[in-house]
């Protein structure tokens, strides 16, 4: 087969590396790709949102099947398009992707079909938001409602922050477009998980947990980022909490999509919430997640040809999916300054030792070849995984490997996977 991988980060390094596991996989391209995926992929540079390149080049090439790794061409519709020429591909439509595309859809979804989620309310506009915010209980989260790179959400303290956020969000538009309609929620607290899954329109197969860090500083500090480091599976995510979420949250929601007629076919990525009252939704993603799939991935058993070709022909009912019985953690090397401003271009040293170790991977996240060298390319760099039979080994081993790679600077948070000594 020849297997075509739409996006550029770590995640579509994960992807690509297990898609080369498959003894299907004969040639596996990879748009636009980076210097860490050339290894498993021929890299072409065609950008992720160029669809009517993508699908000539598809064809062009003969592609059997097209994987989508990233939110931004999935709610764009590209998957649509590769439909409408035919051709294989694995994702959510435009129609179903709009469960990540807007939040206030997804809410609206989940309080129609009864999904366990905070309480909310939408706004189109800052006055009534401003209005509404004066009887508010505090703290609050306030979401811009269309993709912002995982950053069009703030969470306020106070009366006076959240309407400075409404103005940040609504009226000087800081996160583009997305701030148009807004949606005030409801703050909850505890512990976070991520659980992804396959889906084919009607059955759903979640995949084994992770837990992301999301700020960029030590001890939870800073900024948000894309997720500076995950593991998996996370020891808070207990069968009690996994049988709440089948019932209650998993199989609702794809039921809910159907319902609609909007079938998701591809990954629902669950953003949870373990509450007092039991797990809640904290957000959907329409794809893997990102560095969740730098841990989860090396963890599957199954070919993963099989498990997205089941998810596009609908016969996902018929595949055991399995994981192995052991823990995976990922620490993502940044630039330092991530996310804000950094610099880019340095030779990255040590990418050799962590492929003569077995159980160790390095997933390039921002990197480029430059005069015959791997160089640094963005904010997040490298995620390192490393397995071991406990989340404790496998920690040890992640931050073994931190060491062995090295680049000017390098920036990575020392805590990832604390919160396993609280289990
Ligand atoms: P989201 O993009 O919706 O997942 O939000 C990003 C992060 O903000 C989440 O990972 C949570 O840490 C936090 N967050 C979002 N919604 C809430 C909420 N209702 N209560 C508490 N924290 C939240
Ligand atoms: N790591 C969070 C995300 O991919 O959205």
């Amino acid at each position: 087969m020849k297997i075509l991988i739409v996006g550029s980060g770590g995640r579509e390094h994960a992807i690509a590396w297990k898609l080369s596991q498959s003894p299907k996989a004969d040639k596996i391209y990879c748009a636009p790709g980076n210097a860490g995926i050339a290894e498993y992929a021929e890299c072409v540079d065609i950008g992720a949102m160029e669809f009517d390149r993508l699908v000539a080049f598809a064809k062009e090439k003969g592609i059997d099947l097209t994987v989508i790794g990233m939110d931004d061409p999935l709610v764009g519709g590209v998957v649509d398009a590769f439909e409408a020429a035919g051709l294989r591909v694995f994702g959510p439509r435009k129609n179903a992707a709009v469960l990540e595309g807007s939040k206030a859809f997804s809410k609206d979804l989940m309080k129609k079909y009864h999904i366990p989620t905070a309480a909310y309310e939408t706004f189109d506009d800052s006055q009534k938001a401003l209005a509404y915010l004066e009887t508010a209980k505090m703290p609050v989260v306030l979401k811009a409602d269309g993709l912002a790179l995982g950053k069009g959400v703030l969470i306020c303290n106070t009366l006076e922050e959240a309407r400075e956020g409404v103005k940040t969000i609504m009226e000087e538009k800081k996160f583009g477009a997305a701030g148009s309609r807004m949606v005030v929620e409801e703050f909850m607290t505890g512990r976070e998980v991520s659980v992804l899954s396959y889906v084919d329109g009607k059955t759903i197969k979640p995949m084994t947990s992770a837990q992301d860090h999301k700020r960029a500083g030590d001890g939870d500090t800073g900024l948000n980022t894309g997720g500076m480091g995950t593991f998996s599976p996370s020891p808070f995510y207990t069968e009690e909490a996994d049988a709440f979420c089948k019932k209650y949250i998993f199989q609702p929601t794809v039921d809910a999509m159907a319902a609609e007629g909007r079938p998701f076919k591809g990954i629902i990525f669950f953003g949870l919430m373990l509450t007092e009252d039991g797990p809640k939704v904290l957000e959907y993603n329409a794809r893997f997640g990102d560095p969740e799939a730098q841990v989860v991935l090396p963890r599957m058993k199954n070919d993963i040809v099989d498990v997205f070709e089941a998810c596009i022909d609908g016969t996902l009912d018929q595949i055991d999916l399995q994981f192995e019985d052991n823990a995976c953690v990922c620490v993502v090397l940044a630039s330092e300054g991530y996310p804000v401003s950094y610099k880019k271009g340095f030779p990255i040293k040590g990418l050799d030792t962590v492929k003569e170790h077995e159980g160790y991977y390095c997933f390039h996240a921002g990197s480029a070849f430059k005069d015959g060298r791997i160089v640094t390319n963005g904010g997040r760099v490298l995620g390192l995984s490393a397995l071991g039979s406990d989340l404790v080994e496998a920690r040890a081993n992640a931050y073994k490997a931190v060491e062995w790679v090295d680049f000017e600077n390098k920036y990575y948070r020392h805590d990832i996977g604390k919160a396993i000594d609280e289990a």
